[in-house]
């Protein structure tokens, strides 16, 4: 990551001195840059929305989710794909207009549909029968029109982490290409009284550098929106291609510019309903990791250094998987220095070992550092996704806060987790309370 000081001795992020925040608000600590997340948006307007007619753009709110991320894409006119009650509920609650929600999910519960129908979300991206048949009900039972989208899993692989590749055959989101099972759901869906369908939608997977699988996915997409016009005369509307933009983390991850996959995803739904004979439908793109992770760092403090002579040196720090399960999940590599000691040169290779009581717990392996003591600050770049919204208690360690900064401001956005926070929902039973032991002999 470029220092915004360049040559400063302290790394500066969002135009504030890191070191400061770690003093300000003790670490460990996600720093999130609100510039850095407002200037994707902009390009996305500017590469993509301005660019193609007939498009719209959600944020995949998995990726980081709070209040005040709802309203920094509010006041940013994206859209916002959530896939559970939980983020449904955030987005309500910070006011987020529901009409420009898109609610995913393959299993998604008969209390959360009914908490999206009832506050009118846009888009229901429907991904199986079960969920087709409640949803009708649903919608039936609040006298509304539920406008969906069907997620199909197009049968396209894409070279990723076999966790987070999801457009393949074999995979447990979407309806398969089965014609049965296709036929069955469309006809269901335009007979069904309170339910409209709008189109199709498709996620290949998640960090992808090439624009060749979603060609490949829109080629499957197009021989079935054919299929479907020509069995049922139904022309879809939308067409939602998912996100997956990838971004750089380490030497050797070489992303693209977000147009080299949305200006060919735009030629080839032109050309190939040009072919098929259908107007060309809305396109929609919904990217998350792509929108968030540069825009994020997480300080930590270097506590314990192991020296184990001629084999590594652990750097221990003060969290580690509970605030970034990344590299223990997906062998997920990231980058960082030491932010108070910007200037010196790095002559040090160590491991930053994180503080569980797992061996899977290391967030970098064989980093280059200047010499380091404990009290340094260590950045970690680029946690911005999947870090925050994928936390845990793991080992009872209460979650970092996120503190916003904005050129040279600081706003706590959300607050750290106490250790009272941990035991707020527990409850002992009755019989347990009173004080009763088996004497030790
Ligand atoms: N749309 C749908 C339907 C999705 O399932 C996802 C991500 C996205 C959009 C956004 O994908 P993105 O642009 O962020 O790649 N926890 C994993 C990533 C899981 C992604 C799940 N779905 C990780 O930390 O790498």
């Amino acid at each position: 990551m470029e220092n915004e000081g360049r040559k400063k001795k302290h790394l500066i992020f969002g135009g504030c001195d890191t070191t400061a925040l770690a003093e300000k608000y003790g670490t460990p600590l996600y720093v999130m840059d609100e510039q850095r997340i407002r200037s994707k948006c902009k390009e996305i307007r500017e590469v993509f929305l301005a660019k193609h007619e007939n498009t719209r753009a959600v944020y995949a709110s998995k990726a980081f989710l709070n209040m005040t991320m709802c309203k920094i894409i509010e006041s940013e006119g994206l859209g916002l794909d959530v896939v559970s009650g939980g983020e449904l509920f955030t987005a309500i609650q910070a006011g987020f207009p529901t009409a420009d929600i898109i609610f995913h999910g393959n299993n998604k519960s008969y209390e959360e549909l009914t908490l999206a129908v009832k506050y009118d979300v846009g888009r229901i991206v429907v991904d199986n029968v079960y969920e087709l048949e409640m949803l009708q009900k649903i919608a039936k039972s609040n006298k509304k029109k539920t406008k969906i989208l069907f997620r199909i899993a197009p049968g396209i692989e894409g070279s990723t982490h076999k966790y987070i590749s999801t457009g393949q055959k074999d995979s447990k989101f979407g309806i398969p290409l089965a014609e049965e099972q296709l036929n069955h759901v469309v006809a269901f869906a335009l007979k069904a009284s309170h339910l409209e369908l709008m189109g199709f939608h498709f996620h290949l997977g998640s960090q992808l550098f090439e624009n060749g699988i979603y060609i490949a996915a829109l080629e499957v997409l197009a021989k079935l929106m054919k299929d479907m016009k020509e069995r049922y005369d139904f022309v879809s509307k939308e067409v939602n291609v998912g996100g997956g933009f990838g971004i750089f983390y380490v030497e050797g991850d070489q992303p693209k510019p977000l147009e080299y996959f949305t200006d060919q995803i735009m030629d080839k739904v032109k050309s190939l309903c040009l072919e098929i004979g259908v107007t060309v439908p809305k396109v929609i793109i919904e990217p998350g990791r792509w929108m968030v992770a540069e825009a994020g760092i997480t300080l930590y403090t270097i506590g314990a250094i192991k020296d184990i002579p001629g084999v590594r040196t652990y750097v221990s720090v003060d969290g580690g998987l509970p605030d970034n399960p990344r590299p223990a999940l997906y062998s997920a590599k990231y980058q960082g220095d030491i932010a108070n000691k910007m200037n010196l040169e790095k002559v040090q290779k160590v491991t930053i070992a994180g503080k569980c009581c797992e061996t899977g717990d290391i967030l970098i392996w064989d980093i280059m550092v200047p010499p380091v003591k404990s009290g340094d600050i260590l950045a970690v770049y680029n946690t911005g996704a999947y870090n925050y919204s994928m936390a845990s208690n793991y080992n009872r360690l209460p979650r970092p806060p996120v503190v916003l900064v904005n050129e040279g401001s600081d706003h706590v956005i959300v607050r750290r987790e106490t250790y009272e926070d941990l035991l707020h929902r527990e409850e002992i039973p009755m019989y347990l309370q009173k004080k009763e032991r088996i004497e030790m002999i």
